[in-house]
């Protein structure tokens, strides 16, 4: 019988809706809501990597932030190890941060330009152990540098000096020094050149593996998350639209818009890739603040009938294969 899974992070019905100014200067006019994020759910395992997938826009990077308290949660729970974030206080949820890290997608924005490279890893320690001796720090922080494949005669030179990669070395380096049990990576190789894309994917993922981490990895293109996900969820408009283990979605999505995602992934085999079907998703993105009436996708869906207007479909189906569609089941 297959081992009973750690059950780290369960987010349910998770909102964030930012108000947005009125345009009109009259004192009665209120400011709209922009739906972000608007009900979704996941739940993640200990030592498993969850996948979030979406075009630029569909609020991935607003989950991640909400779920470690960088944006507030308009509803919802993001219940860590059986403990509700979303009711914790500022320093409630900086403790926090020992267990759960993030890593950007900007890598040398993320790093503070007047650090060292030894400053920018010891500071996540020096900030939460001060009592640390400085030799201690030193060695950590090159035992970590070791780890991620940057050599410890670096220590003292400044973000700008290194490439992309490098950077994200770093930024992967300063997320590890408290030996989080997750890290959030929101896009972490969208910046980098496709030839260093693999490498740092392959470095999280054998981090992973020696450290016994969780990750919840974004990306807003299918390839990517392929290889480095358990499972995947798929976001349309702040909705979950699909949530799968990796095998079953990749070798069957069920949802309109995964579909069409998958087609726009290019194929190894030429010939294959020459007479696949591509099915292009017609419009553009409409905006989170009026999003379509029941079904979000339904303005760009092939498939959608009269009562996609209706209804607003929901996840159905489980943890092993999900979708939010009223046709589909
Ligand atoms: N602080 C904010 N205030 C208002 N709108 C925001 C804010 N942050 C993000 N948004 C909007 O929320 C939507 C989702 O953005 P984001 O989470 O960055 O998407 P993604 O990471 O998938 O590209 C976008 O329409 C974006 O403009
Ligand atoms: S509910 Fe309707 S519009 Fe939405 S994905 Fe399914 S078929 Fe398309
Ligand atoms: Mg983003």
């Amino acid at each position: 019988m297959e081992a009973q899974k750690n059950l780290l992070l369960d987010i349910k019905d998770l909102k964030v809706h930012f108000d947005i100014a009125a345009k009109s200067a009259w004192p009665w006019s209120k400011p709209s809501k922009l739906k972000a994020v608007d009900g979704v759910g996941i739940r993640l395992y200990e030592g498993e990597t969850l996948g979030v997938v979406g075009e630029s826009g569909c609020g991935k990077s607003t989950f991640a932030r909400a779920v470690i308290g960088l944006v507030e949660a308009t509803d919802g729970n993001v219940v860590w190890l059986g403990q509700d974030l979303t009711k914790l206080d500022h320093v409630g949820m900086r403790e926090k941060r020992k267990e759960i890290q993030m890593i950007f997608q900007d890598p040398l924005a993320s790093l503070n330009p007047r650090m060292t490279v030894g400053e920018i890893i010891a500071e996540p320690l020096k900030a939460f152990y001060p009592e640390l001796a400085a030799d201690d720090v030193k060695q950590q922080v090159k035992a970590m540098m070791a780890k991620v494949g940057l050599l410890p005669n670096v220590i003292n030179r400044y973000p700008h000096e290194f490439s992309g990669g490098q950077c994200q070395r770093i930024g992967i380096a300063r997320a590890l020094i408290l030996k989080p049990k997750l890290i959030i990576c929101d896009e972490p190789v969208s910046a980098l050149d496709v030839s260093i894309q693999a490498q740092v994917v392959n470095l999280l993922k054998s981090l992973q593996k020696e450290m016994g981490l969780s990750l919840i990895f974004i990306a807003h293109d299918l390839s990517v998350v392929k290889h480095i996900s358990d499972r995947v969820l798929v976001m349309y408009l702040g909705n979950a639209v699909e949530m799968g283990e990796g095998d079953a979605l990749f070798a069957e999505p069920k949802h309109p818009y995964t579909k069409a995602l998958m087609s726009a992934v290019p194929i190894p085999d030429p010939d294959l890739e020459r007479n696949k079907h591509i099915e292009l998703l017609e419009g553009e993105l409409p905006s989170p603040m009026n999003p379509p009436s029941g079904c979000v996708f339904r303005t760009r869906c092939p498939q959608a009938t009269a009562g996609c207007a209706e209804k607003k479909p929901q996840l159905e189906g489980g943890d092993v294969h999900a979708v939010a569609c009223l046709n589909v089941h």
